[in-house]
């Protein structure tokens, strides 16, 4: 991929940011982010839920995103797939570039029993190029990343990807094995390609 000078980058996890308040509830009880990282989005979630469980198995993101005061959420360290978290579940819950840090159907399956009956789950993630299109795709994603990092250079915004001490990992499921998976476990989800190298996830349990 052709990298972009230093001055031009961005975030395009933060990107993704605005699309996932606007799926979650205005208000709500609770809240969980999942793989948290340096703990910018469990912040403003935690603007509009009364309480905000933030998780990573880093102790090193846990150590950081607990750095800076934000009385309502608690800071978890621990492996998702294991941790023991609120058996009454969460009206909203978030993972943003996470997801494929871990196998997906057990990931899938834990994150769909966390949500409570009428939250919601939305999921900005990655998947494994694979097809045509996956590949074709660069030929406007990649000018449109320029674009807007030189838009937001010439606002004083750009110059700030994700942060380097983040772990991160290539994924391994192609963007048809992620939509077969949660069409499986998650009925009724919604999957979207995304422009940025990403896809979006968003579910809402209906169970009563
Ligand atoms: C690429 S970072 C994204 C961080 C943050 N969500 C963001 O958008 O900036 C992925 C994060 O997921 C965490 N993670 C990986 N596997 C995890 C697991 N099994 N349980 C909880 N967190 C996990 C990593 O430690 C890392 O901080």
């Amino acid at each position: 991929m052709v990298q972009l000078p230093q001055s031009l980058l961005w975030d395009h996890n933060a990107h993704y940011h605005s699309w996932l308040l606007r799926k979650l509830p205005q208000r709500s009880a609770r809240a969980l982010d999942v793989g948290c990282g340096t703990g910018a989005f469990a912040r403003e979630l935690a603007e509009r839920a009364e309480h905000v469980d933030a998780v990573d198995v880093s102790p090193e993101m846990i150590e950081r995103a607990s750095g800076a005061p934000a009385s309502n959420v608690r800071w978890l360290c621990g492996d998702l797939l294991d941790l023991s978290l609120d058996a009454s579940g969460y009206d909203a819950v978030t993972a943003i570039s996470s997801l494929h840090h871990m196998p997906l159907r057990p990931a899938l399956r834990r994150l769909a029993e966390l949500v409570r009956p009428g939250g919601t789950l939305a999921v900005v993630g990655h998947y494994r190029k694979q097809t045509p299109t996956d590949f074709a795709l660069d030929a406007v994603t990649l000018p449109a990343n320029a674009a807007v990092g030189a838009y937001k250079a010439a606002r004083g915004r750009a110059g700030k990807p994700h942060d380097e001490g983040m772990p991160v990992k290539d994924p391994a499921n192609t963007l048809l094995e992620i939509r077969t998976a949660a069409a499986e476990i998650l009925p009724g989800a919604v999957v979207h390609r995304r422009l940025f190298w990403r896809y979006t996830l968003l579910w809402r349990n209906t169970h009563h």
